[in-house]
């Protein structure tokens, strides 16, 4: 590995240092385990992966992910029939680009990996919101995700993103790998972008639903998810369960939330936050998984 990991960095550079270190020719058996997230993403499930995926039941219809964020539990379990969604326009565009305009989506990258600077890095927070081609959006998203601080994502009144810039000395702003990995996983998929309750709902589908966590800080958009949005997911995952729908959601473990899903399946796990607003807001911490299955 070329350097130590800075204490505030997300853990997920570790597989980037440790692609760069591997000869070409073994890259592909690594391709072979399949995608991981291609943005860093607040809330990442990568930490009770395990966890999660050996809770997906045998047998579905289609996997349907409303919160998809970087999609984690999505690339590790390779469902054969997906349905992907989220509020979020710019990162719904980023998974739209890698599954339908790869190689021009990395063209667009290569010129942010050779231009990066801090002023590059200024001028492209105003190029998002400016920009109009679909894909040098998507690549312009990645590019700022994978060089703003922390990798979160911010918006202010006027829809500018305005996170600053993280201090990476080497950041992987493109992973030629990984996108093409996760380009294969993504054809064929839906993807859409819009609220969790506009998913379609048919019966025999499974839903892993990952909304932001009832009170913690909430990177991910300016909308924020309060104790009413908890509480319409709450009946929304009732009606899943009505129409005979398998669910699965994450979240943290508070009072008001095992209120919420009072009958189901709560399950307490243990894993690590990898993106934080506060560097010590990082660490093990207790979330629940709650199911209608056993
Ligand atoms: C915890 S993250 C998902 C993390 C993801 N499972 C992963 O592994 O990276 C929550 C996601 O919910 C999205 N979100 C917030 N409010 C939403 C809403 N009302 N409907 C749908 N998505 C929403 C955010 O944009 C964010 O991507």
């Amino acid at each position: 590995m070329s350097r130590p990991r800075k204490q505030h960095e997300p853990l997920d550079f570790s597989f980037e240092e440790v692609l760069s270190t591997i000869a070409d020719e073994n890259k592909p058996l690594l391709q072979e385990a399949g995608a991981r997230p291609f943005v860093k993403w607040a809330g990442g499930k990568r930490s009770i992966l395990s966890e999660l995926l050996a809770r997906i039941p045998k047998t579905y219809r289609t996997y349907c992910e409303p919160f998809i964020g970087g999609g984690a539990l999505f690339f590790a379990a390779k469902p054969e029939k997906a349905y992907l969604s989220d509020v979020n326009f710019h990162l719904v565009l980023a998974f739209v680009a890698v599954r339908d305009d790869l190689d021009g989506l990395i063209a667009n990258l290569k010129i942010h990996v050779t231009k990066h600077d801090k002023d590059y890095f200024m001028r492209a927070r105003t190029q998002l919101s400016r920009e109009k081609d679909p894909t040098k959006v998507a690549a312009l998203f990645i590019y700022l995700n994978k060089t703003c601080y922390n990798g979160l994502y911010r918006v202010n009144r006027a829809g500018e993103f305005n996170v600053p810039i993280g201090s990476y000395t080497t950041p992987t702003i493109l992973d030629d790998t990984n996108l093409r990995s996760a380009s294969r996983s993504l054809q064929g998929v839906e993807i859409k972008q819009h609220v969790f309750s506009q998913v379609p709902v048919e019966n025999g589908n499974f839903y892993y639903l990952d909304p932001p966590y009832h009170k913690t800080f909430d990177g991910y958009d300016s909308s924020r998810f309060g104790d009413k949005d908890h509480e319409r997911l709450a009946a929304f995952c009732r009606a899943l369960e009505d129409r005979r729908c398998f669910f699965m959601l994450s979240n943290s473990d508070t009072p008001f939330v095992r209120s919420l899903y009072k009958g189901f399946k709560i399950e307490k796990v243990s894993g690590a936050r990898f993106v934080s607003c506060k560097a010590d807001g990082r660490g093990k911490e207790n979330e629940l998984v709650i199911r209608n299955y056993e």
